[in-house]
């Protein structure tokens, strides 16, 4: 979908997203020392104004002006800097501590292209946390999209991971990657979760 489909989309609904954050962005950034943060594809914000409630100092990028419009009205908004800009391009003016980047579902090349987006925008030392719908989803999950084109399993967003930091010279390490269960009112859900660290 393009941006201007992402905009109908969002216009449509009042909230299309939860108020509160994703429960694997939760649970991997929750220990983490508040610093400076990327959500990329951030849509409404509901991951960046969690982030900025403990403290961290985010930018929420998203393609959509109509989801940024509408997350940037929301309570808490103002400690967060808004941003409508392509994820496959944009880079931040400096690097930050910890990039989030939740369901951005998208082909190859432009995944590949998002992925060097978000490690390039890693500082040395910083934590990337990227959760997508999984491919096996289709199958024997519930809600998403439904075209494998654009659903990526743990294993090959590592690897798109590790290969955009050979592209960019950086030293990924990849902490976890693994498919992981997302209970919901339709059902379980199927994601895939990879967290890693850029060394250098
Ligand atoms: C399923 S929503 C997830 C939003 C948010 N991360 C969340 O978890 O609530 C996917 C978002 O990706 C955005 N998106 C898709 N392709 C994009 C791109 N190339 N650049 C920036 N945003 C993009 C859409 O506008 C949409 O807001």
């Amino acid at each position: 979908m393009d941006a201007a489909a992402w905009d109908t989309k969002y216009a449509a609904a009042e909230l299309l997203w939860s108020v509160g954050p994703n429960r694997f962005v939760a649970e991997e950034c929750a220990p983490l020392t508040p610093g400076t943060a990327v959500d990329l594809a951030a849509g409404e914000g509901r991951n960046a104004l969690w982030l900025a409630s403990l403290g961290w100092r985010v930018t929420a990028v998203d393609f959509s002006g109509v989801a940024i419009a509408r997350g940037s009205a929301l309570p808490g908004a103002d400690a967060v800097t808004w941003v409508v800009d392509d994820a496959t391009t944009w880079r931040p003016p400096s690097r930050v501590d910890l990039v989030v980047a939740a369901y951005l579902q998208l082909p190859t090349p432009d995944l590949a292209a998002a992925v060097d987006t978000a490690v390039d925008a890693l500082a040395p030392g910083g934590t990337l946390v990227w959760v997508a719908h999984d491919r096996s989803n289709v199958e024997h999950g519930v809600g998403g999209p439904r075209d494998p084109a654009v659903l990526p399993t743990a294993t090959e967003l590592a690897a798109e991971l590790s290969a955009a930091g050979r592209r960019l010279g950086a030293e990924v390490e990849v902490r976890r990657a693994e498919r992981v269960e997302r209970p919901t009112d339709g059902g379980t859900a199927l994601d895939c979760l990879v967290v890693a660290g850029r060394l250098s």
